[in-house]
């Protein structure tokens, strides 16, 4: 009887554990701050804190303005996470603002921390994620409309139309980390070996080079 008891106990500190590790998303806080302390040569899961803070430590205006997209792709993130709000170590939350020329793209990436969701500030963006079955979820957001994609999972944006358009993101982790799929894969350093990507993409080795020129210098 006892044993069984104790397996019950046991069932239940199991199903809690992972209950709430499927709704959480950075580890928990154990006091009310912890501003992230760069200089701190202790490495952990996030960052050190410093010994004291001031309202500073919350605030960043970085946001405020369109970035500039005069470049390849006609996009600018501006992200607004821990490296440059240091107050948000350990709170879990995150933000960016993503500015789009007209056709500009947001390549597809991942960021393997956080879900993320965006709220267009004007324009128009046609978004998508995919599963890990494949499946493609598209769809057209408009000024003041939200959308979600889900943790892990690739994603991007693209504005189609003929003005610029702009996002803000929130992302449910102090450093989502974004791992643009082209970049990583045809703009490493080291390079990833030609006969590897020529073969994943059954591209030839001189297509896997021209693509490689084309995305070096690194552009995200
Ligand atoms: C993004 O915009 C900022 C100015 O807001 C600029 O300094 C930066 O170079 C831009 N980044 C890219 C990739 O164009």
């Amino acid at each position: 009887m006892a044993v069984a008891r104790k397996f019950f106990v046991v069932a239940i500190l199991v199903l809690i554990a992972t209950f709430s590790n499927s709704v959480s998303a950075d580890p928990d806080l154990l006091q009310d701050v912890c501003v992230a302390d760069f200089n701190n040569a202790v490495k952990m899961n996030g960052f050190a804190c410093l010994p004291s803070f001031t309202a500073s430590n919350f605030f960043f205006a970085g946001l405020a303005k369109p970035g500039v997209t005069d470049n390849l792709l006609g996009v600018n993130v501006s992200a607004a996470n821990v490296m440059q709000i240091p107050g948000l170590n350990t709170l879990g939350v995150s933000m960016a603002r993503i500015d789009f020329a007209p056709s500009g793209l947001n390549p597809p990436h991942t960021h393997p921390r956080a879900t993320e969701i965006i709220f267009v500030l004007y324009g128009q963006l046609d978004v998508a994620f995919i599963t890990t079955d494949n499946v493609l979820v598209p769809m057209t957001v408009k000024q003041g409309e939200i959308f979600t994609f889900p943790k892990g999972l690739v994603h991007f944006q693209k504005n189609n139309g003929k003005v610029p358009a702009a996002a803000i993101a929130a992302f449910g982790s102090q450093n989502p980390g974004v791992q643009a799929i082209a970049a990583s894969l045809f703009a490493a350093t080291p390079p990833v070996a030609d006969n590897v990507l020529a073969q994943a993409f059954q591209i030839s080795d001189q297509e896997v080079d021209e693509i490689k020129a084309k995305l070096a210098p690194k552009w995200a």
